[in-house]
Formats: structure tokens, C-alpha cells, sequence
């Protein structure tokens, strides 16, 4: 994709029509819609850009040009990197708004298109800011699986705990599948088997819920944690500083949500600079 230069009336007419590369452009290399509300997809990645599992970076296309001026600019949104930090691509997950200023265009996306990437990757979500602990949560809505999906595949996650409990709690029971088909991918990867250990993923408990469609576990996450069925069901005791360690990154309301019931056990938020028990992240929208 280019940007054409607009022909002003000063312009010459013999000029000629330059294009212009998007800035910070990467190419697609790989798009797979799950449902009419989701789509994940690959790009290019920078030669020089690193990352930490669980970060995110600005992603976007240009805009619409300005009626007036005809220029147009970047219009970027806050993702997660879906891929682990080892990897030669960037993945990343993404919702459908029919009317979303980015993801109305967006999910039109096909290889061999261009899209921008600000290659600055920042975010709470990475394991500089936890201290040591057995076990680690990820708690997960909809789009909010995507950090996980790169700290499911990134090394450290297994090197630093004994037990990764993955939660994803969707409306709807495709909604679960992205997640559902990463998680099962890991027992037959190789390379990760080979890189981590092999049965890496058997320290894995997987709990997808969903509310607003028939499943095998029903309700919100917060809802099976309060009244320990979640803890129950996964065969673990009831978080508590001394073990647990969570990371969070769903929608507002169930981030605030979280935080209140991980304080509630004893947990404290930590930072980059600061590591505690747990870190949240939001799950970016349209
Ligand atoms: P619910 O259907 O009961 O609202 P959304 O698509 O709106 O971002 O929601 C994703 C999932 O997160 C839905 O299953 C939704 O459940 C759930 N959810 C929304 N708010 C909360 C909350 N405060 N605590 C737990 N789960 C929540």
C-alpha cells in the first residue's frame, strides 16, 4: 500500500506522481479470521526491534485523507504482540468493529499489504515485573488472550514457574478457539519442546469459561474464583501471596474487577521497576 502524493494546483503538470512508503511499514504475511468478530494476523518484523514477551507496540494504517487538505495520517492503536520474542514475525489478535476507525479497515488486511508499526515495544505485562513465585495466572477476555499467547510460547514463563494457569473467559464459544488451538499447538511444536524441555506444556491448566453461550464451564472467571469452584475445579488452593503470581488483560471492567479480588488475597501490583505479585494490562479496542 501507498500513500499518493496529492497533486496540488501548483504543481507542475508534467510532475511526476511520486508515491510514498508508509513510514515504519511492514509487510502482512498471514491472516486467519475466527469468527465475524475476530481475526488474527503476521507481519514482518523490524531487523532491529526487540521485545519482551507481553509487551505491545502501535500498529495502524493511514487514515482517510482530510477533505480539506488531502493529507492523511497514521491512525495507530495500542496492540499486543501476539508472538513470543524469539520469534521472525510479529503476530497479533484483533476484534472486528464494523465501525472502529482502524478495525473497519483493518480487517480487510492481505498478505503481501503493508501496515505501520511504530517499532517501540513498552507494557506491564512481562515477568521483570513479578518477583519469584510457584505459580502463574493469566487472566484472560477476549482479546486479552494475546499477551499470553506470546508468554505461553516465551521460555521464561516455564523456566520461572512451576504451574501456568491460563484463564479466558469470551461471550461466545468461538471466541475461545484462538486460544484454545495455540494451547493445544504447544504439545506437538518441536522446536519448543526441544528449546523449553520436553512436555513443557504439561505445567499448562487451560480454563476458558464462557457467559453467554453453552460450554463445559460456565460464568465469568471472578464469579468461579469467589465461589472457589475455579480453584476446585483446577485443584490448587486459593491464591495467596507466598505462591501466586497473575497477570491480567481483559476489558475495563474486568480488570478493575480482578485487581480488587487479587488485592483482596493479599496480592500487590507490581511495575517494571518495581516487581510485586501481579501486573495488568488493558485489552486495547477500537
Ligand atoms: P459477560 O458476558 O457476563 O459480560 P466483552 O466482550 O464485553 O469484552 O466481554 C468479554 C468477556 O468478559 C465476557 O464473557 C464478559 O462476560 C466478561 N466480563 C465482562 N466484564 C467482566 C467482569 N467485570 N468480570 C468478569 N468478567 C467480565
Amino acid at each position: 500500500m501507498t500513500e499518493m502524493r496529492p497533486v496540488t494546483e501548483a504543481a507542475p503538470q508534467t510532475a511526476p506522481v511520486k508515491t510514498l512508503a508508509l513510514p515504519d511499514a511492514q509487510t502482512v504475511t498471514f491472516v486467519k479470521h475466527w469468527t465475524d468478530r475476530l481475526f488474527s494476523f503476521r507481519v514482518s518484523r523490524p531487523a532491529s526491534m526487540r521485545f519482551r514477551s507481553g509487551e505491545f507496540v502501535m500498529i495502524g494504517l493511514m487514515g482517510d485523507p482530510d477533505p480539506k487538505t488531502g493529507k492523511q495520517k497514521p491512525l495507530l492503536r495500542a496492540y499486543s504482540i501476539a508472538s513470543p520474542s524469539w520469534d521472525e514475525e510479529l503476530e497479533f489478535y484483533s476484534i472486528k468493529v464494523q465501525d472502529g476507525p482502524l478495525t473497519s479497515k483493518l480487517q480487510h488486511i492481505q498478505p503481501g499489504d503493508e501496515i505501520i508499526l511504530r517499532p517501540k515495544p513498552v507494557g506491564t505485562l512481562v515477568h521483570d515485573a513479578l518477583l519469584p513465585g510457584k505459580r502463574i495466572w493469566f487472566f484472560a477476555t477476549g482479546t486479552g488472550f494475546a499477551p499470553f499467547a506470546s508468554l505461553l510460547r516465551e521460555p521464561q514463563t516455564y523456566e520461572d514457574y512451576d504451574e501456568v494457569i491460563i484463564t479466558h473467559t469470551c461471550r461466545q464459544v468461538g471466541e475461545l478457539t484462538y486460544g484454545a488451538e495455540l494451547i493445544e499447538s504447544l504439545k506437538t511444536d518441536e522446536m519448543l519442546n526441544e528449546l523449553i524441555g520436553e512436555g513443557f506444556w504439561k505445567k499448562i491448566k487451560y480454563y476458558p469459561t464462557t457467559t453467554r453461550e453453552e460450554s463445559p464451564k460456565m460464568g465469568r472467571i471472578t464469579d468461579l474464583m469467589r465461589s472457589g469452584e475455579a480453584f476446585a475445579d483446577l485443584g490448587v488452593p486459593q491464591i495467596n501471596p507466598d505462591n501466586d503470581r497473575a497477570m491480567v488483560c481483559g476489558n475495563l471492567a474486568f480488570n478493575l474487577e480482578i485487581k480488587e479480588m487479587l488485592e483482596g488475597y493479599g496480592l500487590v501490583e507490581g511495575a517494571n521497576s518495581n516487581p510485586q505479585h501481579y501486573v495488568v494490562e488493558k485489552a486495547f479496542l477500537d
